[in-house]
């Protein structure tokens, strides 16, 4: 994969993000989410891990460098003499970047701690934005709660990727977290339930209970994710996600709901 200097798209990355409640399954969608980019060739695809206890490179099989939290840190007393702080961190976000096949991975880090942010802060949105002028999507895993997505500044989401444990109050905070967004100062163009973790038997009540909370809010269903021995095996034996076969039944049911939701351009 190439860096920022050697590939000039001639428009910004479409933005996909993942909300949700803690442990249901926002980072194995995101991983799910680049495999299903890279097979699709729709890249290159930059891949933000936005959670402070970042784990999304785990299930890519990647080991992370520095973090944009650390350069931002060290922005503050590391700029060398002749150097802008701009300069400074584009070029060590840069090496920051972990290139893979098809996808690169940059990962947040820390959030600030006590002291002024404020130009760090205003920086990094800027090498942000120019970042996303060189890839076709930047995928962002967030942590549970919204404030995250805020942190990067992003203006436009492309899709919203709300998931949801296949239980009744798992389906009402997502609904509640797809109003949540609303306050936030970026549009998001789609709102899209994923129930995860669903057992084979499906239970008929968790259907209507579905299409209840839906019609309460702007979020569209997305479609059911089955709970997964494979995904199961590859978290046991630590093993990258994106070694799973197509024909996985998570990673096919997952690949349906991006087909319908991402196709359209
Ligand atoms: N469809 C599935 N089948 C089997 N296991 C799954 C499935 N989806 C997620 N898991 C497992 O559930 C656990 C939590 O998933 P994950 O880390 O993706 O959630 P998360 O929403 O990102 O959590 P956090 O809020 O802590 O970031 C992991 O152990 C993961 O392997
Ligand atoms: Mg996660």
């Amino acid at each position: 994969m190439t860096t920022v200097q050697a590939v000039v798209a001639p428009s910004t990355a479409s933005i996909l993000a993942m909300a949700g409640k803690g442990g249901t399954g926002k980072t194995t969608l995101s991983a799910l989410l680049i495999k299903y980019l890279v097979d699709r060739n729709m890249v290159p695809v930059l891949a933000v891990d936005a959670d402070a206890n970042a784990n999304l490179n785990e299930l890519l099989g990647l080991e992370v460098g520095r973090t944009l939290g650390e350069i931002r840190d060290s922005m503050k007393t590391e700029t060398p003499v002749g150097m802008t702080k701009s300069q400074y961190m584009e070029m060590h976000i840069n090496q920051a970047i972990v290139e893979a096949r098809g996808f690169d991975l940059l990962v947040m880090g820390q959030p600030e701690g006590p002291g002024c942010y404020c130009m760090a802060n205003s920086i990094l949105a800027q090498v942000m934005e120019g970042l996303s002028r060189s890839y076709r999507y930047l995928l962002v895993d967030n942590e549970a709660g919204m404030e995250h997505l805020s942190r990067l500044n992003l203006r436009k989401i492309h899709t919203l990727f709300v998931v949801s444990d296949p239980s009744y109050r798992g389906v009402l905070t997502a609904a509640r977290i797809a109003d949540l967004t609303s306050a936030l100062q970026v549009k998001v163009r789609q709102k899209v339930l994923v129930v995860n973790r669903v057992p084979r038997q499906m239970p008929e009540a968790l259907t209507d209970q579905v299409e209840e909370a839906v019609s309460k809010t702007d979020l569209v269903f997305g479609g059911y994710l089955s709970a997964s021995e494979k995904i199961f095996e590859c978290e046991i034996n630590q093993r990258s996600l994106l070694e799973l076969p197509s024909e996985t039944d998570a990673v096919a049911e997952a690949y349906r709901i991006f087909d319908r939701f991402l196709l359209d351009g």
